[in-house]
């Protein structure tokens, strides 16, 4: 059974945070909302615990865990100088940093690397959740492995009902897509994963930061070699935007509508107006607000889902840089295929 608690987003009650951490603290799952995406949680310095999490989100077991902690000085590792100065930076908030890995955690949150990923989430409730625990939590985003990260407490029941002692319900989120991963173990320090905090806001800190090159042989971040964040619907990246995605999606609907398929659009409010002419609709806001649009993606590729799309035509037309890198990024990784 799993238990839904509930709470304010700014001010949560401390009796429900008491109530989480006590389920953390004997070894049980609490999913919990962060600024970017609702996650997993388990104590991290417990073996059996963080087992759990690989068990019920069905994830390969050589995928590593993000620790969350509330302070910079809690990380289970070696922040370097440069580690602190991004911390000063941008924690609290969306950017994971790949550390040297110290004692005091379980070691199935890095699957046996040296390595530990670790950050400090921007959101009272995980901040809160984390303080009474008085442990790190291990905790990756709540969906099941493959799907698409859950951004409110509905889309974790979804995936994970019954997998789970609590979810800590506090609203949809308020970034959309995961956190940025920067590996400050390789030199230069490379993005593994793009995400709220963009390559060009860690340069001002880290001036020679670069992307990881997609992986050859070894993937540098494990969880970057799976297919991710799908919908069940079959999805088409269409690579353009505005009007001109309507007119290249109503074309394609056309053919798949004939073909028996309910036909979805997910499209920005421009491309929107311009009538893809689909079945279901779902909007990503204005192409110039890429936070809206990046809030919204996860979201709305689930609502086509739920609403019975068999084929969902996303624009993908976005500039590849800024939020738009990891809007892009998440769309190829969901498995589209480009129009
Ligand atoms: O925004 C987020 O980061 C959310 C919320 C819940 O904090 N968490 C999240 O976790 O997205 P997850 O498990 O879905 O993604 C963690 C990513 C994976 O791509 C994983 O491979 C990478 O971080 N990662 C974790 N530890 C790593 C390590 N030691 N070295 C390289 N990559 C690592
Ligand atoms: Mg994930």
């Amino acid at each position: 059974m799993t238990r839904v608690l509930e709470v304010d987003p700014a001010s949560p009650d401390p009796q429900a945070l008491s109530a989480a951490a006590k389920v953390l603290r004997e070894g049980g799952l609490v999913a919990f909302p962060t600024e970017t995406v609702y996650g997993l949680g388990a104590d991290a310095t417990s073996p059996e615990a963080v087992r759990r999490i690989y068990e019920a989100k069905g994830r390969p077991p050589d995928n590593p865990l993000i620790v969350h902690v509330a302070s910079p000085d809690a990380v289970p590792g070696r922040l370097t100088s440069v580690g602190r100065r991004l911390a000063e930076r941008f924690w609290p908030g969306p950017l994971s940093l790949v550390i040297a890995r110290g004692p005091g955690i379980a070691p199935e949150v890095s699957c046996g690397l040296d390595t530990v990923a670790v950050r400090m989430p921007d959101h009272p409730v995980a901040l809160g959740l984390i303080v009474h625990a008085g442990v790190p939590v291990a905790a990756p985003s709540a969906n099941r492995s493959g799907r698409t990260s859950p951004t409110t407490a509905q889309h974790v029941l979804e995936d994970l009902e019954g997998r789970l002692e609590l979810v800590l319900d506090a609203g949809p989120t308020r970034v959309g897509l995961e956190s940025t991963v920067l590996d400050l173990t390789s030199d230069p320090p490379a993005v593994l994963r793009p995400g709220g905090v963009t390559l060009e806001q860690l340069r001002e800190v880290v001036p020679q930061a670069t992307l990881a090159s997609e992986p050859t042989g070894a993937p540098r971040s494990p969880g970057t070699r799976y297919r991710h964040y799908a919908p069940r619907a079959r999805l088409r990246l269409v690579e353009a935007t505005g009007a001109e995605a309507a007119q290249l999606i109503r074309r394609l609907a056309e053919a798949e509508r004939r073909a028996g398929s309910r036909v979805g659009a997910l499209v920005t409010s421009e491309a929107a107006r311009a009538d893809p002419g689909v079945d279901l609709l779902e909007e990503l806001g204005p192409a110039a607000d890429l936070a809206v649009v990046a809030c919204r993606l996860y979201a709305g590729l689930r609502a086509l889902d739920a609403r019975g799309a068999d084929v969902i035509f996303a624009e993908a037309g976005f500039a590849p840089d800024g939020l738009g890198r990891a809007i892009c990024d998440r769309l190829r990784r969901a498995g589209g295929k480009c129009l």
